[in-house]
């Protein structure tokens, strides 16, 4: 059975699933790894009956993952994409998109996707004539966002557009820039999860709790820099001691947002 960071799970449906739910679930099963099982009940009593932590729930018009124990819940949602889109339209920009220097056209390989509300508005500013790549090493939440990012409409035909233009791949970012060409994207992100986290959201604490916690080394941000033909772009909680430790060539943001983007500018350019 796939080990989710030691948490096994299963995949099952909601009460009562039609033909098609039960079908979707096999799907899934298959994609994730893990044992289909039926409902025993409630989800906490079919987790305990076959020994696992989590399930994922096929319900008739949402994918979500629970460990009932652990009082967490995890389903695919966009998150603040559709109001830093809305900021940049209004001319108050946005500053992951300041760091990048994004411009129509802009080739971004997202490493870190988890959500991909960053790739979305990076698939937002780059538009139809530029390609946003997003990797994600952890199954599960690199299924949902695969998922998610196919099929999930937002009230925003624009989030909507943007999301269905990003390319989504589970896989590692060593193994992929390992791969790549030199300068075969504009800019290579990382948003790797922070190991002092800030607050955030129910969903962005269950994201941690789920994603892969490793960090960014050196060697990756190396690979990053031969990968960009600009810059590599690094999001941190405010007073990172990585910033001195990955020698970043500028820091954008502020104490009151809580976040800053280190950028290294790309080998071409240095
Ligand atoms: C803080 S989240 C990123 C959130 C994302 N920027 C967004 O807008 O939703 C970091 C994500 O990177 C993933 N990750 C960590 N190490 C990775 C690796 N080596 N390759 C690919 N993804 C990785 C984690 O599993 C997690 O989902």
């Amino acid at each position: 059975m796939r080990q989710l960071a030691n948490r096994p799970f299963i995949v099952t449906t909601s009460r009562r699933p039609t033909d098609a739910q039960w079908a979707d679930a096999a799907h899934w099963a298959e994609r994730l790894d893990a044992p289909l099982v039926a409902r025993r009940g409630g989800i906490a009593t079919t987790c305990e009956f076959h020994g696992v932590v989590g399930a994922v729930v096929v319900g008739a018009d949402r994918v979500t993952y629970h460990e009932p124990a652990n009082d967490l819940q995890y389903f695919y949602h966009p998150g603040m994409a559709r109001v830093r889109m809305q900021s940049i339209r209004r001319g108050r920009g946005d500053p992951m998109v300041t760091a990048m220097r994004l411009q129509p056209g802009d080739g971004v390989l997202d490493c870190t996707l988890g959500r991909a509300s960053d790739a979305i508005v990076a698939a937002h500013v780059v538009g139809d004539a530029g390609r946003v790549v997003g990797l994600e090493v952890s199954p599960l939440i690199a299924q949902l966002t695969i998922h998610g990012l196919a099929t999930y409409n937002d009230d925003s035909p624009r989030v909507t557009a943007a999301m269905r233009r990003i390319e989504a791949h589970q896989t590692d970012y060593r193994l992929y820039l390992s791969r790549a060409d030199g300068g075969a994207f504009d800019v290579v992100y990382f948003d790797p999860i922070f190991h002092a986290a800030v607050e955030g959201s129910e969903q962005m604490v269950a994201l941690r709790e789920l994603g892969d916690s490793s960090g960014l080394d050196s060697e990756a941000v190396t690979e990053a820099r031969r990968v960009a033909r600009r810059c590599v772009v690094i999001k941190q909680r405010y007073g990172t001691p990585l910033w001195e430790q990955l020698g970043v060539d500028t820091v954008i943001g502020n104490p009151s947002t809580r976040v800053q983007y280190g950028v290294i500018e790309a080998d071409r350019e240095a």
